[in-house]
C-alpha cells in the first residue's frame, strides 16, 4: 500500500455559528436544530482524530450569519499555491466566498477565480486520484456534476489548472456532492458509493480505480464515503463491521469520529475539511504542461 501524496494539511472552521437556518439539501430541516455544545464537542473530536493521525490543521475564522462556513471542503480547490474559489449554487452560501478568499490571500495563495458564472462547489465536488508512487496512472480530478457543480465549470477548472478531469453525474439528490460517493484511500483504492451514480459513472470510476471498495446502501447513506484519509488512517463519520474488516485488511486504520450534529446539515467528516497540500503538477506534466 502506498499512502496518498496529499491529505496531511487541512483547513477547518470551528462551529461557533453553525446551525441549520435554511434547507438546501434533503438532510436539512429548519425545525431540526443541531445542539451547539454537542456540535462543538464533535468538532473537537474530529480535530483530535485528525491530529492523532498526523495531520496539520489551520483554522478559518467563523462568521456570524454563515452557518455552513464550517464545511470548508466547499470553499474551493487548492493546487500548490493556487486557490480556485467556489461559485456556490445557492445564494444562502454565496456570502462565504469573501471569507474564504481573504484567508487564502492572507496565506500567500494565488487566488485564481474560474471564469464564468456556472456553479462550482470546490473540493466537495472535485477530488484528485492517482499519480503517486504505485498508482496505475497519472493524477486526474474526479468531478461530480448536476446537483451543485456543472460540467461547464469542471471543464473550465481542467483548462485553468491544466489537469485531466473525469466527470461523473450525481443522480440522487441525497448524494449531492462527489465527496459523498467517492473517497480516495491510497494510490490504488477508493471508497465508491454506486448509489449516487449511474452505470456510466460507475464504469468511469471502475476504470480509474484499480481496487475499488464498493459501499453497501447502509454505508453510503451513513456517509462512509465522507471520510478523511491521513497517511494510513481513515477518519470516518461511521463504519460497519464489514467495511472495517475490508479497510483493516488493506492495511488501513479506521477511526470513527461521530459528527451527527453536522449530518443534520448534510455534512460529514470530509465536508468539514479542505486539503491544503494538493499539488497537481504531476498531472500537468502528463497532459503537456500549463
Ligand atoms: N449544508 C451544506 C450544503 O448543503 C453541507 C455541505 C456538505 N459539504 C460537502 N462537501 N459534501 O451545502
Amino acid at each position: 500500500m502506498t499512502t496518498l501524496s496529499w491529505g496531511r494539511r487541512y483547513l477547518l472552521c470551528r462551529p461557533d455559528h453553525f446551525t441549520v437556518a435554511y434547507e438546501i439539501n434533503p438532510f436539512m430541516h429548519v425545525q431540526v436544530h443541531p445542539d451547539p455544545a454537542a456540535a462543538a464537542a464533535q468538532f473537537d473530536g474530529l480535530v483530535e482524530a485528525l491530529r492523532a493521525a498526523g495531520a496539520a490543521l489551520e483554522f478559518l475564522e467563523p462568521a456570524a450569519g454563515l452557518p455552513d462556513l464550517v464545511f470548508t471542503a466547499n470553499a474551493g480547490v487548492v493546487d500548490g499555491d493556487v486557490f480556485v474559489p467556489s461559485l456556490f449554487r445557492h445564494p444562502e452560501r454565496q456570502g462565504e466566498t469573501p471569507h474564504d478568499v481573504a484567508w487564502f490571500a492572507a496565506h500567500d495563495y494565488r487566488v485564481t477565480p474560474l471564469e464564468g458564472t456556472e456553479p462550482f462547489e470546490g473540493a466537495g465536488d472535485v477530488l484528485p486520484f492517482g499519480g503517486g508512487p504505485g498508482a496505475a496512472h497519472g493524477p486526474v480530478l474526479v468531478a461530480g456534476y448536476r446537483m451543485r457543480s456543472t460540467v461547464g465549470a469542471h471543464t473550465r477548472l481542467a483548462a485553468l489548472l491544466g489537469v485531466p478531469v473525469r466527470t461523473v453525474e450525481l443522480i440522487d439528490e441525497r448524494y449531492y456532492h462527489v465527496d459523498l460517493v467517492f473517497c480516495p484511500l491510497d494510490e490504488r483504492r477508493a471508497l465508491i458509493a454506486p448509489q449516487g451514480l449511474d452505470r456510466y459513472g460507475c464504469r468511469v470510476l471502475e476504470e480509474l480505480v484499480p481496487e475499488p471498495v464498493w459501499l453497501e446502501d447502509d454505508e453510503a447513506i451513513s456517509f462512509c464515503a465522507n471520510s478523511v484519509v491521513v497517511n494510513d488512517v481513515v477518519v470516518m463519520p461511521s463504519c460497519t463491521p464489514r467495511l472495517g474488516k475490508i479497510l483493516e485488511g488493506a492495511g488501513l486504520t479506521v477511526v470513527v469520529a461521530p459528527v451527527g450534529e453536522f449530518l443534520k446539515a448534510g455534512g460529514g467528516c470530509r465536508c468539514l475539511t479542505l486539503a491544503l497540500d494538493v499539488d497537481l503538477s504531476a498531472a500537468r506534466h502528463a497532459v503537456g504542461g500549463r
